[in-house]
């Protein structure tokens, strides 16, 4: 792997040499089938390219300083696959059946797998979609689910360095009682127009805010939002977003560093009171925010004056990476090592 810059990664695409396939065919899923092409065949009726029938999820696998790959919390992974397929009428698929393409796809293709000094990651990438043909709106009877894995630098550029984001009112990435909690295309295609709309205007993200009252914050695009006041951790509960596993995680080591977790509605305007805010997820990992610009009501919020990160934002990033590297003990066992 002498010819990859691992410490300059983005967050791209790399062709790596497998992926893990599995079909669900007459009621039931088979087993798991190894290939070496990126290309799928698929039926030109099939309800994944009609009716939205997709789903996916992101988790990482990490290389220690003792050389062992780690892949963190993926029965989470698998248990919100499942709830997506309920939410979308899929087939559900085991988690075991998930954690054993998981563990697969990346024993495959461990050369993949970035050195610990480069702070790079190998994102997994397992999906799911309707295969079978159908012209009426109705749910497939087959389904593909398959894993591909490449590796990936910080999904915002400068990584853990504050960036502005902002809140466009006349853009919503998912209805009130609609798909937001679950992790299907649908939500993301929604979010295009806004989220290429904030990027031309210099912002890393779009916040988005409740879609039923525009009166509580929601999340990113691509990832849940916490802010930090005094001895706090503040995150929105919401029916239009999704559970973030990495968020769940951060809630936890908080409460273990002593602050009070408040999950709970977040009206806009307290914003201006955070000492700090972040963007978190699996590809954002802690991405903090310097500043957030209420477009549509000519507001604007700065949070990080210095443009430095905060000191709980980076005392939680330190202590999630720390877990997910394996420098410091998995005491909840999050962690899966690849052998
Ligand atoms: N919210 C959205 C809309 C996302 O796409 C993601 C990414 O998966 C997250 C939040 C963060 O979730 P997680 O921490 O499980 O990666
Ligand atoms: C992730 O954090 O894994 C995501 O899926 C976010 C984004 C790339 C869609």
């Amino acid at each position: 792997m002498e010819n990859i810059n691992w410490s300059d990664l983005s967050f791209g695409y790399m062709k790596t040499d497998y992926n893990v396939r599995c079909y669900y065919r007459d009621g039931k899923w088979g087993e798991l089938e190894v290939s070496s092409s990126e290309i799928i065949n698929i039926h030109m009726a099939a309800t994944c390219l009609h009716y939205g029938q997709e789903s996916f999820e992101g988790l990482k696998a990490f290389r220690g300083k003792d050389g062992k790959i780690r892949v963190f919390r993926m029965d989470e992974n698998a248990k919100r696959m499942q709830s997506s397929s309920h939410g979308i009428k899929m087939a559900e698929l085991p988690v075991e059946k998930f954690e054993e393409a998981v563990r697969k796809v990346v024993k495959l293709n461990e050369r993949f797998v970035p050195p610990y000094e480069s702070g790079a990651a190998l994102y997994i990438r397992p999906l799911m979609i309707g295969m079978g043909a159908q012209v009426g709106v109705r749910p497939a009877s087959e389904y593909m689910f398959m894993v591909f894995v490449t590796p990936v630098g910080p999904y915002f550029k400068g990584g853990f360095k504050p960036s502005k984001v902002c809140i466009m009112r006349s853009y919503d990435r998912a209805a009130p009682q609609g798909t937001g909690t679950i992790k299907v295309g649908g939500n993301y295609a929604a979010s295009l127009v806004a989220g290429e709309k904030a990027h031309e205007l210099g912002y890393a993200a779009v916040l988005y805010l409740d879609p039923k009252e525009k009166k509580y914050v929601d999340e990113c695009g691509p990832a849940n939002f916490f802010g930090i006041r005094g001895n706090s951790y503040i995150t929105p509960q919401s029916h239009s977003i999704l559970p973030s596993i990495t968020n769940k995680s951060l809630q936890q080591l908080a409460t273990d560093m002593g602050l009070t977790v408040e999950r709970r509605a977040v009206p806009v305007e307290e914003i201006a009171t955070f000492d700090e805010a972040a963007e978190c997820g699996t590809a954002a990992v802690i991405a903090p925010i310097s500043q957030i610009d209420d477009l549509d009501a000519n507001k604007s919020y700065v949070i990080a004056k210095d443009g430095k990160p905060g000191p709980v934002c980076e005392k939680l990033y330190n202590k999630l990476r720390a877990i997910q590297y394996g420098d410091e003990p998995d005491v909840y066992n999050w962690v899966t090592v690849i052998e």
